[in-house]
């Protein structure tokens, strides 16, 4: 960083020197007044002074396109998902992803922690086991021999089915990994599995899911994780056929994004329910074949 002296014109630095004023960090927090009282410089001369120093030392500004150019997400390699992500799953945010039984939830997360590849992942199965030959299905189709090898090194895999210990897992073991690898994405197939069983102390549950949620979002922002949390339906009690995600308010209001899938007969359909950086407007197609979720644009291109 410059000194006092190139910063300043030669006549000022002088005057602050014999005022026995010789850091940048005086001159921006004393007064105007106090400075004069000091110097007996003229006002608008402290002002000059003043302008020259915070310049020199504000943060370097930054446009919103320079930002996400910048790399902020992790993506899902399904350029329809991608592109209404604006890049995919935000890092440093806490994403929920929910819906029906065969939406295609967890092959979109499995996909993720495919295309994370080198830079990592930690997979916490409360469901079924992992899925091991669907993955390494993707991962071959992805990254071939050379890399399919060091993508499954890369990811580290849990599987838990009660409440409290995902919680210990995410306070305590989580943090250590992460201290000791790379990763660059979380996932969570689901938050609803542990939450949902006949545990009729309703204040209990929500007291957990809200340390959970706190921990996983804590855990995005030191870290610079995108934390991928998958979520399941429940009818809606308006009689309508949608449906809604489980685990009520609480949890809601402490995520920052929430994704839901749909299925048709012909395709499967993301669409962003919430999410302050994207807009809602529109949804993106997919198709899931042997090689995972694609395109469907690309899909109908193809043939
Ligand atoms: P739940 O876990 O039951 O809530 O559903 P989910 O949303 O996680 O569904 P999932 O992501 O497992 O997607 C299920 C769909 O993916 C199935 O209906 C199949 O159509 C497709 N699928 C799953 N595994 C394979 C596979 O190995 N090959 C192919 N081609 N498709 C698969
Ligand atoms: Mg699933």
């Amino acid at each position: 960083m410059d000194t006092l002296k190139d910063l300043l014109p030669t006549r000022l630095f002088e005057v602050l020197e014999k005022a026995g004023i010789c850091t940048t960090k005086q001159i921006i927090i004393l007064s105007v007044w106090d400075i004069k009282k000091l110097t007996n410089l003229f006002n608008d001369d402290i002002k000059l002074l003043k302008n020259i120093l915070s310049n020199n030392c504000s943060p370097v500004s930054i446009s919103g396109n320079s930002l996400e150019d910048k790399n902020v997400a992790v993506k899902t390699g399904c350029a329809s998902i991608d592109k209404i992500l604006k890049g995919g799953f935000r890092i440093g945010t806490l994403t929920e992803m929910y819906g029906e039984s065969g939406s295609g939830k967890t092959q979109i997360a499995l996909q993720t922690a495919v295309y994370c590849g080198t830079s990592g992942c930690v997979f916490i199965c409360t469901e079924d086991l992992f899925p091991v030959k669907r993955f390494n299905q993707i991962s071959q189709y992805v990254w071939h021999d050379i890399k399919d090898t060091e993508c499954k090194k890369n990811i580290f895999i849990e599987h838990l089915t009660e409440a409290h210990e995902l919680i210990s897992c995410i306070r305590v073991r989580l943090p250590k990994l992460l201290k000791f690898n790379k990763i660059s994405a979380v996932i969570l197939d689901s938050v609803a599995a542990p939450f949902r069983c006949e545990n009729t102390n309703y204040v209990q549950r929500a007291e957990e899911l809200k340390e959970l949620a706190i921990l996983l979002l804590n855990i995005a922002q030191e870290y610079n994780i995108a934390v991928i949390c998958i979520n399941q339906v429940t009818a809606c009690f308006t009689g309508s056929d949608d449906v809604l995600p489980t685990l009520g308010l609480v949890w809601s209001n402490l995520i920052s994004c929430r994704l839901k899938l749909t299925k048709t007969i012909d395709y499967r359909e993301l669409t962003i329910a919430f999410a302050p950086h994207l807009s809602n407007a529109q949804g993106a197609k997919f198709i899931i074949t042997k090689n995972g979720i694609e395109d469907m644009e690309n899909i109908l291109i193809n043939k």
